[in-house]
């Protein structure tokens, strides 16, 4: 049982629990969603506004169209997710959008939203973190409670975390240039694929053979990562086919297993040395097949493995509302500010 002091948005005590019903926004990039959770596990409604064709044509996100999408887009949303859930406004125990980071212009759009109906309907609002967000799908629908080893890749961050416990998140690792989604995006381009390229790419090196191409892994130290010489060597690669048919298939099949080789020998190494027997995949890149293939693999060695089913890898509010449970539970004043980067 949790009592948090109310601080702006209601002076009415609100307590979170297990029958509490929290309702966030997510629109930190390109997909405008809202969903309605019980309890931080169990979700009533999960609606997802996707942008993708919007922006395929560009060959990536536009800021300033995707934000215009999300203010059409917003009111839908929520509509629509408590029509799913079968609840009204008063019914829900607290609203939470995400902070950052992300895209300003776009998550202003969520968090204006977000506060409004806080306000409108004298309830607390909750800030979250993004990066948060995405470790906590692997809340819902499970029994996953800390410590444990989080290897987080999405199209933004790679980053190894260690949760203590649902207060205390130790960043160990990251990388210090490309985030693994960035780069499956650029080679995936660089080989003619359509944006988002990642699935598309994943895709193909199902049928390729992975042991092709002997592609770097780069040296980094600790737990850190790096993947812009990877994606060089990629470029290189390409080249040296000097226009001649490329071998698409065994290109992205030697690409992704040495990124999949890369961040699992770091998060099993992290794991050991912490001491945890738990480890849990999050971020968009956590729907990757050979990653997901790999992190399940560690069964055979003991661990318990965590992976958010598909649809709560990718931006979803459904993560959102969980984070809200669980991580990010204080309530915030109306006047707090999102933010780009981590800080
Ligand atoms: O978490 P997310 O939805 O957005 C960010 O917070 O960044 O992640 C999007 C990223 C994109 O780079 C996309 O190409 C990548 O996740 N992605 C994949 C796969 N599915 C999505 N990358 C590799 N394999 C996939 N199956
Ligand atoms: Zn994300």
């Amino acid at each position: 049982m949790k009592k948090l002091k109310n601080t702006l948005f209601s002076n009415k005590p609100v307590t979170i629990d297990e029958n509490s019903l929290i309702m966030a926004i997510e629109s930190s990039c390109d997909e405008t969603a809202c969903a309605i959770v019980r309890g931080g596990r169990e979700v009533l409604a999960n609606i997802v506004a996707s942008q993708i064709k919007i922006h395929e044509e560009f060959g990536g996100v536009i800021p300033e169209i995707a934000a215009r999408e999300h203010l059409e887009a917003v009111n839908v949303v929520v509509d629509e997710a408590f029509k799913q859930a079968g609840v009204t406004a008063n019914d829900i125990t607290a609203f939470a959008g995400t902070v950052g980071p992300g895209l300003v212009g776009c998550l202003l759009v969520g968090l204006n939203a977000t506060k409004s109906l806080a306000l409108a309907y004298d309830k607390p609002f909750i800030g979250i973190n993004h990066l948060n967000a995405h470790i906590s799908a692997n809340f819902i629908d499970t029994d996953l409670e800390p410590p444990f080893i989080a290897l987080l890749v999405s199209g933004g961050h790679t980053q190894i975390i260690d949760v203590k416990s649902y207060s205390e998140l130790e960043i160990i690792g990251e990388t210090i240039d490309d985030a693994v989604g960035e780069a499956y995006d650029k080679v995936a381009r660089l080989i003619g694929l359509p944006y988002p390229g990642g699935p598309k790419l994943d895709k193909l090196a199902q049928e390729g053979n992975p042991h092709a191409f002997k592609l770097p892994e780069a040296k980094v130290d600790g737990y850190n990562f790096s993947f812009s010489g990877l994606k060089t060597a990629v470029l290189r690669l390409v080249k040296s086919f000097d226009g001649q048919e490329l071998p698409t298939a065994d290109i992205c099949a030697s690409f992704q297993e040495c990124v999949s080789s890369t961040l699992l020998k770091k998060v099993k190494r992290a794991a050991e040395e912490r001491g945890y027997k738990q480890v849990v995949l999050a971020g968009g890149v956590a729907a990757n097949s050979e990653i997901r293939k790999k992190i399940f693999d560690l069964k055979d060695d003991g661990y318990n493995v965590f992976a958010p089913i598909m649809k709560y890898c990718t931006d979803n509010a459904s993560m959102v509302a969980s984070a809200a449970f669980f991580f990010d539970k204080t309530f915030d004043n109306i006047d707090v500010e999102v933010f780009s980067r981590v800080k």
